[in-house]
């Protein structure tokens, strides 16, 4: 990873992003428990939520009531927490980071889902990161269809419970963003394994762990 100060270190930041009933919380782990098996310090995290604080902000994105510039701002202090407390000292220690989400969410959901707009969110986004950058972001792609029906909880969040076409309009962002800053899409409507094998070997050729 590059730090805010430019230099280089050692540990690689990995991001897994999509869509609500993508499978990323799956996929995040068997990628985790590869880098540790390939012999590296290895932490497997998350946002919103990521540390004590940002557990009671994750409650109030994910149940209060909230207007989309509180949210925007939420989700930003949710990860300049993480970043403080979290991803920041792993990585200066060399450890390898998977985070389950990160600023792709925030341009996606808040930025093109909220309306808010792109640059807006990620000006939000470069304040609370501190010039901490993934070096990889790897984005689960699901068929409008397949989100339907991994979607169907029994106790559905704010998220969860927006409309159809608020669903798909994320979906496109995130291939359209995908598109133009190099994350890496994959085929998430396949077996977990197959996704899982597909995952680790873009993390081998991008990172080489
Ligand atoms: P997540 O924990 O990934 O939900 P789940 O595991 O149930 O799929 O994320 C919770 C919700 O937060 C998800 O719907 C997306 C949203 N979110 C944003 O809108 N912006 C953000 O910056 C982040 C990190 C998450």
């Amino acid at each position: 990873m590059t730090s805010a100060a430019g230099v280089h270190q050692g540990g690689k930041f990995i991001v897994v992003e999509g869509g609500d009933g993508s499978g990323k919380s799956t996929q995040a782990r068997p990628l985790a428990d590869r880098l540790r098996d390939a012999g590296h310090e290895t932490v497997l995290t998350r946002e919103p939520g990521g540390t004590a604080s940002g557990a009671a902000l994750r409650q109030v994105l994910l149940e209060g009531s909230l207007d989309a510039r509180a949210e925007a701002l939420l989700m930003a202090a949710d990860r300049a927490q993480h970043v403080t407390e979290v991803i920041g000292p792993a990585l200066a220690r060399g450890a390898w980071v998977v985070s389950d989400r990160f600023v792709p969410s925030s341009l996606v959901y808040q930025g093109v889902g909220r309306a808010l707009g792109v640059d807006a969110v990620e000006a939000l986004s470069d304040f609370a990161t501190a010039g901490i950058s993934p070096d990889l972001v790897l984005v689960l792609d699901i068929s409008d269809d397949v989100s339907k029906v991994r979607r169907a909880s029994e106790d559905p969040d704010r998220f969860e419970r927006e409309s159809e076409e608020f669903h798909a309009r994320v979906r496109e962002a995130y291939r359209s963003l995908a598109a133009q800053r190099g994350w890496v899409v994959v085929d998430g409507n396949l077996e977990v394994d197959v996704v899982a094998d597909k995952i680790w070997s873009v993390a081998c050729e991008r990172l080489e762990p």
